[in-house]
């Protein structure tokens, strides 16, 4: 991890070596400032301000309802919290499909009021006029394919993508218009292993995989679901690494317990 280690700040070039080194990188969300601090200060090489906050934060089912001040708010609270990581933050839905100028005046509010480093949008061909404008100003932008959340209305279901012959050529082509596009790196989400290996070894730019299988270039996974706070999600690409939400369960239940029985506080914990 020579890249990875001699980087006191992670940019976009540093991601770009990684892969020209064949150094896997490391991508969690997070959507505060105490949950970023402890995930900054354990190497992580990518923080995604993502617009997952719509289901993980505020409770929605699908990611359609955040809106671009929530993601600024999230956004900012991150960087506040960031010594080292790139912060990505997600552009949400409705503020940058189908109109370029929109999408470049929504990317620089993210830019000048949350303090993040690069923005990152949903889609192929059809959103390579809003990357292309919001690149004019000098804003770093990630793509993302393959299971796209904002479109969830159009899809149906969150089911595996680019499984037939005619998608996976469509992603395949979309991947190379965001390299040409001059995205610095496209995520791929629940799409075939082998697929997504082809496309990352066809790409220059490092390619992030969330069921993306292990020949993408890096991983991401949500932080809620990998430590365990969130439980009602468990996709096969999830591993879980904590069960905060059992511990978090036994502590609130000792408190609790504790008030009830004269327990706490006790002296020492009295003035
Ligand atoms: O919003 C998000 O958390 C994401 C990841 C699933 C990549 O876009």
């Amino acid at each position: 991890m020579v890249v990875a280690s001699r980087a006191k700040k992670v940019t976009t070039h540093t991601l770009q070596e990684m892969k020209q080194a064949k150094e896997k990188i490391s991508m969690l969300t997070a959507y505060d400032y105490s949950l970023a601090k402890l995930v900054d200060g354990a190497g992580i090489d990518v923080i995604l301000v993502g617009d997952s906050a719509s289901n993980v934060m505020a409770g929605n089912d699908t990611t359609v309802p955040i809106t671009l001040d929530h993601m600024i708010y999230h956004a900012k609270c991150v960087v506040n919290a960031v010594d080292r990581a790139l912060v990505v933050v997600d552009m949400p839905f409705g503020s940058y499909q189908g109109d370029s100028k929109l999408a470049l005046k929504s990317a620089i509010r993210i830019l000048k009021e949350s303090g993040g480093h690069a923005v990152k949008l949903e889609g192929g061909v059809e959103i390579v006029d809003s990357i292309k404008r919001i690149l004019t100003a000098g804003i770093p932008v990630m793509g993302h394919l393959g299971l796209t959340p904002q479109s969830i209305y159009k899809f149906g279901t969150y089911s595996v993508r680019a499984k037939e012959e005619e998608e996976a050529k469509k992603l395949m082509s979309d991947a190379h218009a965001l390299q040409e596009a001059g995205c610095f790196s496209v995520v791929f989400e629940k799409i075939p292993a082998d697929l997504a290996g082809k496309v990352s070894e066809s790409l220059e730019i490092p390619t992030i995989g969330i069921g993306g299988g292990p020949d993408c270039d890096g991983q991401v996974l949500v932080l809620h679901d990998m430590l365990g706070i969130t439980k009602q999600f468990s996709p096969r690409f999830l591993r879980r690494y904590a069960s905060l939400g059992d511990t978090i369960d036994s502590a609130v239940k000792q408190y609790i317990s504790d008030i009830r029985g004269g327990d706490f506080p006790n002296s020492e914990e009295s003035y």
